[in-house]
This record gives C-alpha cells, structure tokens and sequence, in this order.
C-alpha cells in the first residue's frame, strides 16, 4: 500500500496589534516619509497588517499557530514526530526557531528545523515534510510558517515598509493511505539574490552590511508573475490534473495583482483566489498557512477540496504544493 501524506489540521495566529495604512502613514510623516491609504490600497490591496511587540519572536507566534493547528487535528504536542518551521526572522542566529518552538510546546526528541526559502518557505517545508513521511520518516509533522517581518522594515523606505506584517500559520500533516499531497514543485534561481535580500550579517559581535530589508519591487513584479504560472502548470502535470481541478488558489499574499494576475493566467475565476493581503500584508513564510487556516475556519475550504499553495519570494525561490484537502 502506498504511503502518503494529508492535512489534518490548520491553525494561525495574529499579533493583537492591527495596524491601518492610515496609522501607518501617520507614523510615517513624523519621520518625514510620505504615504497614503489611497496608493497603498491602490497598488497592493494591502490595508492593514499587525505587528508583534517588540519582545514578541516568530516562535512565540508559531506556537500558538501550532496549538491552533494541534487541536483542529485532535492531536496532543506529544504526537507530534516531526516539527519544520519556514522562516527568514527567526528568534536567534542559533539554534532554530523549530527547536524554541519544540520546547515551548512541552516536548522533546522529535528533529526540528528551519527552512530559510524566504517567501516560498512554507512550500518548501511541505514539500519536505511530505517526502519525509511517505518514506517514512516521520508520520505526524508540524508544518508552521512564522515571521516577524516587522524588525527587518526600513521604516525610511515607503517603497518597502507599507508592504510587510508579522504572523503565523501551522499544519498538522499526517500519514495516510490516500493522498493529501498530490504533487509539488520547487525552483531556485541565485543570480536573484540582489533584487530582494537583507544584506547584512553579524561577525565579531558587529553587525556588517544592512540588517534591513531591500527590494527592487518591479524586479520582483515581473518574475513572480511568471514563475507562479510555471510553477502551477507544473505541478498540475506532475499529478496529472487541470486548471479546471483546482478548487482554491493559495498564493503567496504579497500584493493583490501579482494574485489576480496568476488567477487570470491559469484561467481561473476570481471568486477561487483565496485573499487575505488586505488584512494582513505580506508575511512572508507564514502568509499561505495563514491565507489557509482563515479559508478553512470560515468554512470555503471544506474537505475534499482540491488546493493549489503558491510561494515566490527572495532567493529567488519559488514553488507550487497541489493537494486534496
Ligand atoms: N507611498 C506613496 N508613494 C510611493 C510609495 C508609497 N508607499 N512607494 C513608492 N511610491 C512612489 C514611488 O516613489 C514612485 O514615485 P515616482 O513615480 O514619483 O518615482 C511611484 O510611487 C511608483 O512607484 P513604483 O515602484 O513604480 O510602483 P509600482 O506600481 O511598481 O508598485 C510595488 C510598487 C507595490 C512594490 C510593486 O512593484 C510590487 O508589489 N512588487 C512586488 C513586491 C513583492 O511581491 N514583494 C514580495 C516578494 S516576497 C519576499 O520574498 C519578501
């Protein structure tokens, strides 16, 4: 019998503290930058994003994803044989926000790491979490996507900063004798690295180059929109299925005509875009298991239902994961 691996639960968890495009723009002109709720909303669709209080990590967010995503599932912490968090902001250099996050959980023993693929990050971590469990490896994994996107913003740049927010979004993805996942595909292209990076690190108890993030947004624009077609049209191959097949399309949610784009692309009605970049702003890693968890929870994605995630981000990376739901 075949092996392979589903989702059994989804959980996210949002910092309390909303924050509008017109707080945004306030706080902004007192540091002279100028900004507005109208080009915000305009050429993004993002209206707000929250933030995590300065004490707050990406695993204090990923393990309350996590608890959420453990009781959809009916799972305990201690079931759990497998935990993978996709983040580019995690708490320390090292060890990983995965191992953090496996204490603060009560647990111990099981492996847990991170996966730095930027925004693609929580393809990434399925994809391997999946492989993973159909060679039989783990069968219960926690698949969690955390940031805090807030501490890298150059609150100097309006080009970058309105366009981020903290939060997280976890799995729960099983073993089981039918699919769940159906098929993935993953890319990486490193001659990209330029157009969207932090170009900075620690040495000598220093920090050298800039710790804040940088973008070319149009760079990014124009090969987001590609890759994500490829991607999609990729893995629709792999398992053998159509656009027509796809009941809900996840993508990463960094700027809404990136998403409309891709939908329009692949021919798919609107009405199947999952959207919550409006609310949330681009949380890198964690924004498709958030996007999830908020789909599944207001009843759209109900069972049975089949799912197109989609990731791009800095690297560049990008992937696609299909799956029945
Ligand atoms: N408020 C007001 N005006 C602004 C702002 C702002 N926040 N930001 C830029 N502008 C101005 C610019 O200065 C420019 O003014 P000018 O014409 O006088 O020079 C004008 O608006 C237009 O700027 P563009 O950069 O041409 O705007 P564009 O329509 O390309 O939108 C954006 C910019 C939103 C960044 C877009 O390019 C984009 O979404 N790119 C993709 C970003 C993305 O998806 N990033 C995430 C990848 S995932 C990851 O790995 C992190």
């Amino acid at each position: 019998m075949s092996r392979y691996s589903r989702i059994t639960g989804t959980g996210s968890f949002l910092p309390p503290q909303r924050v509008t495009n017109a707080d945004l723009a306030t706080q902004l002109a007192a540091r002279g930058v100028e900004t507005s709720d109208q080009w915000i909303v305009e050429r993004t669709g993002i209206r707000a994003r929250h933030f995590a209080a300065p004490d707050v990590t990406s695993s204090d967010l990923g393990v309350e994803a996590a608890r959420r995503a453990l009781e959809a599932a009916g799972r305990q912490p201690g079931e759990i044989d497998l935990i993978i968090v996709a983040t580019s902001t995690p708490d320390m250099i090292f060890p990983s926000a995965a191992c953090i996050l496996q204490n603060k959980l009560g647990i111990a023993g099981c492996p847990a790491f991170d996966v730095q693929a930027v925004c693609s990050g929580f393809v990434y971590a399925l994809t391997v979490a999946d492989a993973m469990i159909r060679t039989g490896s783990a069968s219960k994994a926690l698949v969690i996507g955390a940031e805090v996107f807030s501490r890298i913003l150059d609150f100097t740049d309006r080009t970058t900063c309105v366009l981020f927010g903290d939060g997280a979004g976890a799995v729960v993805l099983e073993a089981s004798d039918t699919p769940g996942i159906l098929a993935s595909d993953l890319h990486a292209d490193g001659k990209h690295v330029g157009i969207l990076c932090v170009p900075g690190t620690v040495s000598g108890g220093k920090v050298m180059g800039d710790p804040l993030l940088k973008m070319d947004g149009q760079a990014v624009f124009r090969l987001a929109v590609g890759v994500l077609e490829e991607a999609a049209r990729a893995t629709l191959k792999k398992a053998g299925k159509t656009e027509a097949d796809i009941d809900w399309l996840i993508p990463h949610q960094a700027n809404i005509r990136i998403m409309q784009g891709t939908a329009k692309k692949l021919k798919m009605s609107l009405d199947k875009l999952v959207v919550t970049v409006h609310e949330h702003g681009n949380t890198s890693a964690a924004s498709i298991p958030l996007a999830l968890d908020e789909a599944v929870r207001s009843g759209k994605i109900k069972k049975g239902d089949t799912l197109m995630l989609e990731g791009v981000g800095g690297g560049f990376t990008w992937g696609a994961v299909l799956l029945d739901f």
